[in-house]
């Protein structure tokens, strides 16, 4: 049986029909059977040698980090395999002594007891919108059209390209407006990899407290008197989409190069020392950096946005998943930036700001130190163009649910997350030296 979305739900929807589709079936063909997320902490360089050897031969997928590099004892990486390659990595793993736990043990009942994919769910109209779901592509797009009409003084809506399928690659932009001056603004993206799914989630729950809360709440009033923000909830849109589709655990985007292998890392591809240390020249491999910088039609519709707008942007920030860390740049080195001093103490701050609500603990440090070395990623890149405050947030959790965050914690991700991001927001209205 067909599980995925259909037209004739579509049809229901858009004639308010609330719809039950039918429940007794495997999500995603079943694809996920048996698959096993493994915690893996290698003790030193050599067993991260040879992991990193064995994760390629038996093409584990990485979830985090998204590539292995040593790092010191807190080197951890969270790996899902097939059934059949798990034998042979745990039996490695016995046999080398390095330490491990499975953190699940079949994936498919996971996936299936938390109804992600939007199956086996009520639909409500777009004037109750629930912010405590995942939305699809679809739904999402049609938000945004019904947050461009409900709000037309607040809020207005754009596209700044086509991705690689087609799709408009839609921006919000918040913010009252302003005519005797030119306002400066921040950037948010969310779902540059596309499993990652709380981002587009809090792109839109931002938006919505923005709009809620404007009124009442006078640091949000100041933010959007003073500021725009630029909100795009979803980067990769044609990921996304497959993610919801075909493959949950989809990162990249869905352009064709070589070897029958789809895709390239949106986060790998930005003209800032690309392919370097920590991306794979393979088209098969997560980290894929392109055939060249800015190949993916995303990218460089974004980056030929920020580029022209680059002049009054003063902060870019990126929503990631998961880690729990507030990172900033560089990520293709260990050198620290020029304005080191205030954009860690405003990760500090933000970081502070963001475990008042419920105790949750972020690290904060430069990507490359923090969580891995990479190459050609946004922050970088936005960082070198002349924005002075990027930040890439990887939110809840630290790999207990991993990408299937069940939609109980959106609430609180959210929240916690948007006293970061207006204390950041505020932060830059101030002046550092
Ligand atoms: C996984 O592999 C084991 C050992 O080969 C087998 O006993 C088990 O039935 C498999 N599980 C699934 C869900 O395929
Ligand atoms: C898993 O292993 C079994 C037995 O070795 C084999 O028949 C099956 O095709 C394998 N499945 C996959 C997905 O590789
Ligand atoms: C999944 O959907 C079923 C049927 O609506 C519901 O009973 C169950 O509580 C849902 N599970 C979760 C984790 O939301
Ligand atoms: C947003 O609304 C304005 C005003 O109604 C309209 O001109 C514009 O085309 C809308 N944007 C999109 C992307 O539909
Ligand atoms: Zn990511």
């Amino acid at each position: 049986m067909d599980c995925m979305w259909t037209d004739a739900t579509f049809i229901l929807f858009w004639l308010h029909v609330y719809t039950w589709l039918p429940g007794h079936c495997h999500l995603y063909n079943n694809r996920y059977d048996g698959d096993k997320v493994i915690r893996i902490v290698p003790k030193n360089d050599i067993e991260a040698y040879e992991l990193k050897a064995l994760y390629s031969k038996l093409q584990v997928d990485l979830w985090q980090p998204s590539s292995l590099s040593y790092i010191g004892k807190d080197t951890v990486t969270d790996v899902r395999t097939s059934n059949n390659s798990s034998q042979t990595l745990l039996t490695y793993l016995r046999n080398s002594n390095i330490q491990h736990t499975i953190l699940v043990n079949n994936l498919q009942k996971v996936i299936e007891k938390q109804n992600v994919s939007g199956t086996q769910r009520y639909r409500r109209s777009l004037s109750r919108y629930n912010y405590e779901e995942y939305h699809s592509l679809d739904e999402i797009e049609r938000w945004m059209h019904h947050m461009n009409k409900t709000y037309p003084h607040l809020v207005s809506m754009f596209s700044i390209g086509k991705s690689y399928e087609g799709r408009p690659l839609y921006v919000l932009k918040l913010g009252k407006k302003a005519s005797r001056f030119r306002k400066k603004a921040i950037w948010i993206d969310c779902g540059i990899h596309a499993r990652e799914w709380i981002g587009p989630v809090f792109c839109q729950w931002f938006v919505k407290e923005a709009l809620n809360t404007y009124h009442l709440d006078p640091s949000m009033k100041k933010i959007l008197t003073l500021l725009n923000v630029y909100i795009m909830p979803v980067f990769n849109v044609d990921g996304y989409h497959y993610s919801w589709t075909t493959d949950r655990f989809w990162r990249k985007t869905r352009s064709k190069y070589r070897f029958n292998c789809f895709g390239v890392d949106a986060n790998r591809n930005w003209k800032v020392k690309w392919c370097e240390e920590g991306a794979s020249l393979h088209p098969c491999d997560n980290t894929y950096c392109g055939p060249y910088a800015e190949s993916e039609p995303e990218v460089q519709a974004a980056s030929q946005f920020l580029y022209k707008q680059r002049k009054h942007i003063r902060a870019y920030l990126s929503i990631h998943s998961y880690a729990q860390m507030l990172l900033y740049p560089y990520s293709y080195q260990y050198e620290a930036i020029p304005n080191y001093h205030c954009v860690a103490s405003a990760a500090s701050n933000a970081v502070h700001a963001l475990q008042t609500a419920y105790g949750v603990l972020y690290q904060h440090g430069p990507a490359s130190s923090t969580l891995y070395l990479s190459s050609g990623s946004s922050i970088d890149w936005a960082y070198n163009n002349g924005i002075p405050y990027t930040f890439a947030f990887e939110l809840r959790d630290t790999g207990y649910y991993g990408f299937l965050l069940p939609e109980s914690l959106i609430k609180p991700t959210c929240t916690e997350t948007m006293l970061a991001v207006k204390n950041i927001a505020l932060h830059i209205l101030k002046k550092c030296r």
